[in-house]
Formats: C-alpha cells, structure tokens, sequence
C-alpha cells in the first residue's frame, strides 16, 4: 500500500495518525490491536485470494473493457423494463451527487427534509396515479411488493376468509415467481386463473392480485372482478404501470384496494434488473398496514411544518417475532429520482410519453394486423403480443440482427413493447422482422371507457420546476437541507458509513452496463456476465463459503434467501418439523421478521451482562426444542460491537443439535481480511454491500444483500425468477441479479483495494472505534467491551445514568449534536437509551476528534443540567437543533446565548443549519398527512 494508492485514499488515518490513536488505546500496533480484540479461533490466517490492488485509472479501465463486451440493442422486451430517457438535469443533480447519494435514512428527521419533501413527492405521485390515498415511500421491486400486497391482504382480510390469492394470469412472470417464493413457506394456497371472469376467483380467496396493464399488454375493465371479489370477502391488489395510469382508468376508481408496482421507467436506467422503486399505495383503512416507510407531514418546535417518518412505532414493523414485513432500506434514491421526475415532466408532460408510447405501439398493431399478424386483445397501452404460429424464433432473431430485442413467448408468441424511447427507426425494424411494412399513423388503442377522467399531479410541485434553472435550483434547495456524508461523518452503529468513491460511483451510469434489459440476450451481456461472476466469487472468498447469490436486493432480503436455503435443505433431508430459528435478545429488528416470513417460529435467547449470548439460555432453548431446531441467526460481530469469544462454541452447540448457523454479516467491516464467518462455524450469511463494500446508502437504499453459503446450500441458492426452472427454494427478487446496476460499486471496490487494502480497512475501522471509546469513555460509559476492554468496529456509549440523573435523554444529545454540525450516532440501537458509534475506517483523525470533542462538550452541558444551573426544559440540549431562524430572531429570551445555540465550540465555518427544529411526531401521528400539503402549508 503506497500513499497514493487507493486505498491510502479510502482509508482516512495516516500512518502517524494511526501511531498516535494507537498510543491512545494502549497498542503498540494495528496487528497487536487486532490480537488482543479478536478471539483467535476465529482468525483465518490464509490471507485473501483477490486480484492485486489497482489504481483508479486501472480499474475504470479494466471495467471499461468488460463495459465494452455488452452490447445494449433497443429494448423492446418489456415486461417491466422499459426504455427511459435519464433526464440530465436528474442524473447530474441527483445521481451523481454525493448529496443526495450518500445520506442515511431519515431517521434524524431534522437534517434529512430534502429528501423526505422528495419522498413525499413520490408518495402524491404514487398516490394520484394509482387513485389510492396513501402511498409508502418505496419498496424494492414490483414483485417483492406484490408479495407484500399478499400478506397485507391477509392481514387484512376477514378473519373467516380462506387461504388462497387468487392471481390473474396475465402478471408478469418473475412476480408469479417471487409469490410462489413467498406463498409457500407462510401457509398461502396460490392460485392462477383467468380473472377477467369473475367467476373464475376460487373460493377461500382472501385477496386476488391483477396486472394492469397485463404481461401480454392487454387491458381489461377490472370493476367486475373487483366487485366479485369484495363480494367474496376478498380484497384486491392491482399491479399497476404508472406511466399506463396517465392514460388509464387509476385502480383506485374501480374499486382496488392495493396498488403496487415499479416506478422504472420514470428515469431510471433498466440496469440489468436494478435497482428501480417499488411502491404501494393502499386505500385509507390499509395505512397502518402498509410495509416499508411512510413520510408524514408534523410541525416542528416553532409550528412551521416538518416532515419526518410517520408511524415511527409501526415503523417496527420489523418487530422481531410479531413482525409482518422485514422491509429495512428500501429504495430511497431511485424514488427520489422517479418523483423528480414528475416533477421535471409534470403531468402534461407524463401524459405526452404516455401518448407517444401508446401512439407508437398503435402504429405497430396496425402494421402487423395489416400483414395479416393475430395480436391478442383488441386494447393495450404501449405492449402488443403478436401470434406468429412456428416463427417467434426467426422473428426475434431477425429483430435482433436489427439491434432491436423482443420478447419471444413461446414458439408462437412475441410481445414487443414500445416506451418513450422508441423511434420510427425502432418500429421499422420490427416490422421488418415481422415482413410486414410500417403502417402510418393509428389511433391509441385505450379504449373510452377505461381511459382516465381523473386529475393527478395536481400539486404546484408538479408544475413549477419545469425550466432547468428551476430544477436546477429546486433539487439543490432540497440537497442543501440534508446532511450527508459530503458535510460530515455519520457515525451511525451498524450502518458502516464509509467512504463511496467517486471511481466507484462513476461506472454506474456507463450506458454499456445502465441501458440494458435482464432479459437481454446473453450474447449481448457478456461483460455483466463477467462481472457478477468475478464479484460472486470475490465475495465467497472473503467471508469463505462456497458461493454467493447477489440475487437479494437488500440485507432482509438476503436474510430471507438464507433462511430458505436453511429450510429447503431441512426438507430435503427429511427434517420437515424444523421450523424454528434461535435468534439472540440483541439482534436487529429483521432477522426475527425475516425468519417469520420463512416459516419459522423464533425463539429468543438471552445476551449476558457483558452482550454476548448467554451460553446457559441457550442451552436450555436446544434442549428444550432440539426437535424443531432449524437455525440459528446470531450477527458477528454482535449487534453490542464485540467480537465474542463464544462464537465457534455457539456454532457448534447449534450443529450438535441438528440446526444450522446463519451469521448475519451484516457487520463484516470488522471481520474482513482477518476472519471469514464460513470458516468459524457459519453455513450462511448475507452481506450488506451498501455497508462493507461501498454501495452508498441513498438516503434509505438502494442496496444489495448477497447470500452467501457453504457447499452443501449450494443448490438452495435462490434461482431465476425468468426461468421455468424453479429450483427448490424460487427467486427472491424480480431480476436473476437484483439490483445488478449497482455492482460496479463493490466492483471497484475489490479491485482497487486488493487483500492488503481490505485488510487495512478493517484494522483502521477497528482502530477507530476504539479511539472514539478511549477518548470518550471518562465521559459516557461503554457499554460493553470484550477481551482487553476492546471493542470491535462499534461502540455503544451508555446514556442511562445520565438521563436519570439530568432528564436529559439520547434524543436530545441527539438533536444538540446538529448544532455541533454531526449526524447522530445510532440512537436507542440495541439498547435503549444508548448512542451506538461506528466511526469507520474512512474518516480521518481531525473528524474523529471533531466528533468526540462534540461529545465532551455535550457531556458538560449535561453536567450543567444535572447540577441544576440549567433546568433540562430551558437547556440548549433540548431546545436543539437551532435553526437559523432561531439564532437570528430579534427576540432572545433563553438561558444560553446565540452563540452557544449555534456555534457551540468546534463548530467549522461551513455551518450546517437544520431547515426546522425539534419535530413533533407524536402530533404528526395524530394528524396524519402522507401526500403534499397545499404549498401555502411551506410558507413559500
Ligand atoms: C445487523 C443488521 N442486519 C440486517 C440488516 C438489514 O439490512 P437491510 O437494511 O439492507 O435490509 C441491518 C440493517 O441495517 C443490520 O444492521
């Protein structure tokens, strides 16, 4: 590792920096460091097989060259992948800006109302086109949110009704897929019949999901079946394209009472599967029900309106065994981008790609139905399924040879579908294809009685950015209220904040890798091909197993593909009653949610004094349910940020039993380089790679959670969700690869840092953390630590005391730490009334000290409530944050000065001023307003 190698770049201490927080923490060395802090039994000391670390130009250059062996053709496949312009005005402001990209999810509400005003803009938009009142700000993909449109149903369905969703069979195929994957292992009957009949909705139906318009393109008025199925005691989702619903009747005036989707083509890249925004809009009864986060409008300290995430209780929906959904991140980006793109088009603007793709399609019916080709169904939006009885093989690879891709059916059938990229050109080729000349121009084929009467986007936003200054200025209005990894650390425990890369991020919007279908031929993929194997098998190599699936589109999702794999190879050995997984007291919210949504019955073991797993509990739970013991899902290190000594006892307690280890790996930044989980004792795992391996986090996702496995779960990886092959456990997201449009991320990553660089990482990650415990721990109690007094990558800095003491609680030390200019540690995660602080390997020396000088200051503000100079009520502490409306209003009437509301000592010149004070959630609960309020509610 030179000093100007990347990593010397990603890693932010010096060498001398890193001598002196070594003198701090009483280490003679990183390597002695790492030897006292992590139990040797779990050491692995056969190095990292990577390629040799690379310099930046190297590495885009060796992309480039993979880049360069897919060859995009015009998408014409559709099936929920469409061609879409980026608008530029978004892809620079928004895609490519840190701002944006590297904020968390807006937990601290204060700091995050750009992002949240932009996810409330998603929620109206979702909202308006589908019909429904309240939409949720994002969910992965269409089909992982029809299969929460399932279990939404079933939740909500009378308790008499039955155990069968009915499903039209005209939905796109990977969403059948996904919801085989999901119906199974909770009990639910799928059935598939032809809907437009409503007699055709099986008795016991508690809900019944259509597609709309359907996988053939087709459109059908879905009141009959709607009302049929109400009759019935059912309820009904529609999976709806929003772009379509410009045009077309909302699913809302039919009476649905779920809308979900993908909003893709709203200006995102196809990207070979991923990542797009999924949404879900439900009628208002369903609000408390929905998966995923909500975005409400409240008011803050001064009665100005705030936004923040509403339901912040229901928000723990990830509740452990009670769980509904393990919805965690999401997709946060890619719905800022898809609301931003509304607001850039307006809804004359949506309607007018609506028209042209609709126009564009007609124009291809004609043509073909004039040659004599059969189209299925008379009306369609923008897909046309032609009959070509023997030739869908030489008609695609005809339309192939042209640079246009198809989508071949059947031998018989081929659905082309046109998008707001289509040209002439494109329809020519076809036609060619298909013999048939390119007809004039013909009317769109909604019919009247389904085409839309109802307004949308009707919200000023909608309609008052559409020059670029406007935008332009706009979408830097929103950046500026947030804090992002751009202003400052993030030190949030669990999370890994670290570095994103500029040469990590760029080869994101490389049109080679962005502009291509999942269904693309292989052919013409062949870079990505290469690419995702290389990663898989870097991956596998750094945490030792034998394979890994980046497949899973965030860590729940890799959590549930683990899990599966775990209870597919129980049933194949014929352990069928095992179906409950040990699941330790300090776990994160979604192993125990994702286990419930596998199947498994959860069983809590205790953590000892000290955070570990409390050997003796666990004992007992094995004895006491030996029988069923599927799995076991401890987090290493633990959730507590210690490397337990235990972990290899624990794993082998559990493998006595019959059961099976998944080690969430989720926190492989502390492990990396020196310890592999398929080494010491594991036999799955998911990696967060929008943690460890440099995939921002978006403001809230997206993400990528590869499983990974040991040879013999090898065949209970998840499979594709586009292949008739179902393999034993099905796909878990819509696309083979998932999010694959992110992978250049972890990519470069890899090849940039190499084994040394990776392993430095981890070493400086851990460095960190204890540094941040050593210099702060004569202020704040650590909670726990393990051998030596050390921690792993994390510590928790105990509140408890104080709080009794002061009054003053980890919220407000939360809120104060704003004004010092810093994102919150986590709060009350995993235990109440704590700030847990993972610093990272990325920030250097001059911010951690920043930070824990923060910390110290706070700490005498704390003392000086607790000593009773200052009531908590009247204190800065809970006043925080100030904004500068605050600081600069002619009256000031408090026990502290401007000064030390706003610039409290440390504080850079570069201020960061929150746009609104302390928020009230209980209030914004109560009031609950989930869309744009009137513009005149902003004061603007
Ligand atoms: C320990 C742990 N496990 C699992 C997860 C879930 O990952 P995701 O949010 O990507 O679903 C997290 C997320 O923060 C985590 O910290």
């Amino acid at each position: 590792m030179t000093d100007r190698s990347f990593a010397a770049r990603h890693i932010g201490t010096s060498t001398a920096d890193q001598d002196a927080m070594l003198k701090a923490v009483g280490q003679p060395s990183l390597d002695a460091l790492m030897d006292a802090c992590m139990p040797a039994l779990i050491r692995s000391h056969d190095g990292l097989n990577l390629p040799a670390a690379i310099t930046e130009t190297e590495a885009q250059a060796e992309l480039a060259a993979l880049a360069a062996q897919n060859t995009p053709a015009r998408s014409m496949i559709g099936l929920g992948y469409y061609g879409t312009h980026t608008p530029a005005v978004i892809r620079r402001n928004v895609l490519e800006n840190p701002s944006w990209y590297t904020a968390y999810t807006p937990y601290q509400a204060e700091i995050s109302q750009g992002r949240l005003e932009a996810l409330l803009n998603f929620q109206t938009m979702c909202a308006d086109l589908t019909g429904l009142p309240v939409a949720g700000a994002s969910l992965l993909d269409e089909a992982t949110a029809a299969a929460e449109a399932m279990l939404l149903a079933r939740r909500a369905a009378k308790r008499s009704a039955g155990n069968v969703f009915a499903v039209d069979r005209r939905v796109l195929p990977q969403t059948l897929a996904v919801l085989k994957t999901r119906a199974e292992p909770v009990g639910i009957d799928l059935a598939v019949a032809d809907l437009t009949d409503p007699a055709a909705i099986p008795d016991g139906a508690f809900g019944v999901l259509l597609q709309y318009p359907g996988a053939d393109g087709t459109i059908h008025d879905w009141t009959p079946t709607v009302e049929a199925a109400h009759a019935a005691g059912a309820l009904v989702a529609v999976a709806a394209d929003l772009l379509a619903l410009t045009l077309l009747t909302a699913p809302g005036d039919v009476g649905a009472d779920i809308a979900v989707g993908s909003t893709q083509r709203f200006g995102m890249p196809m990207g070979f599967g991923g990542p797009h925004a999924g949404y879900m809009a439900v009628r208002d009864s369903l609000q408390r029900q929905l998966p995923g986060r909500l975005v409400g409008v409240s008011r803050d300290a001064a009665d100005a309106p705030a936004l923040r995430l509403a339901l912040q209780a229901r928000e723990q929906h990830i509740r452990r065994e009670k769980a509904t959904s393990n919805i965690c991140t999401a997709q946060v980006l890619p719905a800022v981008m898809a609301a931003s793109y509304a607001v850039w088009h307006g809804p004359e603007g949506l309607r007018g790609i609506a028209e042209h793709a609709a126009r564009a399609a007609a124009r291809l019916a004609a043509s073909l139905e004039h040659a004599g080709t059969t189209l299925a169904g008379g009306a369609f939006f923008d897909t046309v399924t032609a009959h070509v009885p023997g030739r869908a093989d030489t008609v695609t690879a005809r339309a192939a040879a042209a640079g246009v891709n198809l989508h071949r059916v059947d031998a018989d059938t081929v659905t082309i579908a046109c998008d707001e990229t289509t040209t002439d050109a494109d329809l020519r080729a076809v036609c060619d294809a298909f013999d048939a000349p390119l007809a004039d121009a013909a009317p769109i084929r909604i019919p009247v009685d389904l085409r839309r009467e109802t307004p949308y986007l009707t919200h000023p936003v909608f309609t008052a950015h559409h020059s670029e200054t406007a935008m332009m200025r706009y979408l830097k209005r929103l950046a500026d209220k947030d804090y992002g990894l751009d202003r400052g650390m993030i030190p949030l425990g669990s999370c890994t904040m670290k570095l994103n890369a500029a040469a990590e991020m760029e080869p994101v919007t490389w049109p080679e890798f962005a502009d291509v279908h999942p269904l693309a031929p292989a052919d013409q993929t062949r870079g990505w091909q290469t690419l995702i194997d290389q990663l898989e098998t870097w991956l596998a190599e750094v945490c030792g197993y034998a394979a890994v699936s980046v497949q899973p589109n965030a860590g729940s999702q890799g959590e549930l593909a683990g899990l599966l794999a775990i209870r597919a190879w129980q049933h194949a050995r014929g352990e069928t009653d095992r179906d409950l997984c040990l699941i330790p007291a300090s776990a994160h919210g979604t192993n125990a949610a994702s286990a419930v949504l596998a199947g498994m019955r959860v069983v809590v073991v205790a953590c000892d004094d000290d955070g570990n797993v409390d050997l003796a509990d666990l004992d007992a739970k094995i004895a006491r349910h030996a029988d069923r013991l599927a799995a076991i899902m401890v987090t290493y290190p633990s959730t507590h940020g210690v490397y337990e000594a235990t972990i290899v006892e624990v794993c082998a307690k559990v493998h006595d039993a019959g059961g099976q280890v998944y080690v969430d790996g989720a926190n492989l930044n502390a492990l990396l380089g020196w310890a592999k989980p398929g080494r010491f004792g594991a036999d799955v795992s998911h990696l967060n790679l929008h943690k460890t391996f440099c995939i921002p986090h978006g403001g809230g996702g997206p993400g990528v959670g590869p499983v990974a496995v040991a040879e013999h779960l090898v065949p209970f990886l998840p499979s594709d969700p586009m292949s008739d092959e179902a393999g034993p456990v099905g796909p878990v997201s819509q696309a083979r690869w998932g999010s694959a449009g992110i992978l250049q991320i972890p990519w470069m990553y890899l090849r940039m840092m190499g084994a040394e660089g990776v392993t430095a990482a981890t070493a400086s990650a851990v460095l960190a953390a204890n540094y941040t415990a050593a210099r702060l721990r004569d202020h704040y109690p650590v909670l726990y630590a393990g051998a030596h007094g050390l921690v792993a990558h994390e510590c928790i800095l105990d509140l408890r005391e104080l709080t009794k003491t002061s009054g003053v609680t980890v919220e407000d030390v939360a809120k104060r730490l704003i004004d010092y200019g810093f994102h919150a540690p986590t709060m009350s995660f995993p235990v109440a009334g704590t700030l847990m602080v993972e610093p990272t390997e990325s920030e250097d020396l001059a911010e951690l000290d920043r930070f824990c000088e923060a910390m110290i200051a706070i700490r005498a503000e704390i003392d000086a409530v607790a000593s009773g100079a200052v009531a908590v009520e009247a204190s800065a502490l809970r006043a925080a944050p100030h904004t500068a409306a605050v600081a600069t209003a002619d009256r000031w009437d408090r026990a502290y000065t401007r000064t030390e509301a706003a610039w409290p000592a440390g504080v850079a010149a570069a201020k960061y001023w929150p746009p609104v004070g302390r928020i009230d959630n209980a209030w914004g609960d109560r009031n609950l307003a989930c869309t744009c309020p009137p513009i005149e509610a902003f004061g603007e």
